[in-house]
């Protein structure tokens, strides 16, 4: 069995569905698109402009969040779990809608693997050295400016030579970390930051993370 299809199993005629955006929830959702073509009737809240037109061309309703609330499931990928089910996420520069979706979800179940499984499975976030937040454009140079105070490194999203713009019209910059001792802490701090709109520390969010590796799943719950 595969992730895809123990988070598949979940899903239920009727169901109002977060879309969680990478190339986990990209695997989502086309079993999702073969199941809804085999007639399960669902909803769902897509996390970036890309799943909301994946979505679309696998024939999966969308609706609006305000049509949704509360969503019955959400699933998404990681860029790091700990033991405690914590996350960084981000990587994928949707991070803010995820959240979002996340929080308004009943159920929230994170696929890793069958790539990156030994990458991203970390006993302390951080481990892989950066921490997504999106940044509202006006904010950036101060953003950069108190996080260098504070001797973190921080780098800007660029594509092409121009800052990478969000689906939400924001800047995205990766703050460099090594190990972080205080999750929560660390992410009191980065929001308390005018114009940092969201960070991709995903503490206590987590109900189960479906872990592949080698045609196996192992499931952590909280
Ligand atoms: C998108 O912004 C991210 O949070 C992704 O969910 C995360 O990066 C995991 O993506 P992959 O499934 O592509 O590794």
């Amino acid at each position: 069995m595969t992730n895809v299809e123990a988070a598949l199993n979940l899903v239920t005629d009727g169901m109002k569905l977060g879309l969680g955006s990478g190339s986990a929830s990209e695997r989502f959702l086309k079993g999702l698109g073969d199941r809804v073509k085999a007639g399960l009737k669902v909803r769902g809240v897509p996390t970036s402009n890309k799943i909301a037109d994946l979505a679309k061309g696998y024939g999966i309703p969308l609706v609006e969040l305000a049509d949704a609330l509360p969503i019955d499931l959400a699933v998404d990928g990681a860029d790091e779990v700990d033991p405690d089910l914590n996350m960084i996420k981000g990587y994928g520069r949707a991070l803010l809608r995820e959240k979002i979706v996340a929080i308004a979800a009943k159920q929230f179940i994170i696929l890793i693997g069958p790539e990156r499984v030994a990458e991203k499975r970390v006993a302390v976030l951080g481990q892989r050295g950066k921490v997504p937040i999106e940044v509202v454009p006006f904010a950036v140079p101060l953003v950069v400016r108190l996080l260098t105070e504070l001797q973190y490194g921080t780098e800007i999203l660029t594509e092409n030579d121009r800052p990478v713009i969000s689906d939400n019209g924001n800047y995205l910059l990766n703050v460099e970390v090594a190990e972080i001792d205080d999750p929560p802490g660390f992410d009191l701090m980065l929001k308390g930051i005018p114009g940092v709109v969201e960070t991709g520390l995903f503490l206590d969010m987590a109900d189960a993370v479906f872990i592949e590796t080698n045609g196996t799943i192992e499931e952590l719950r909280r």
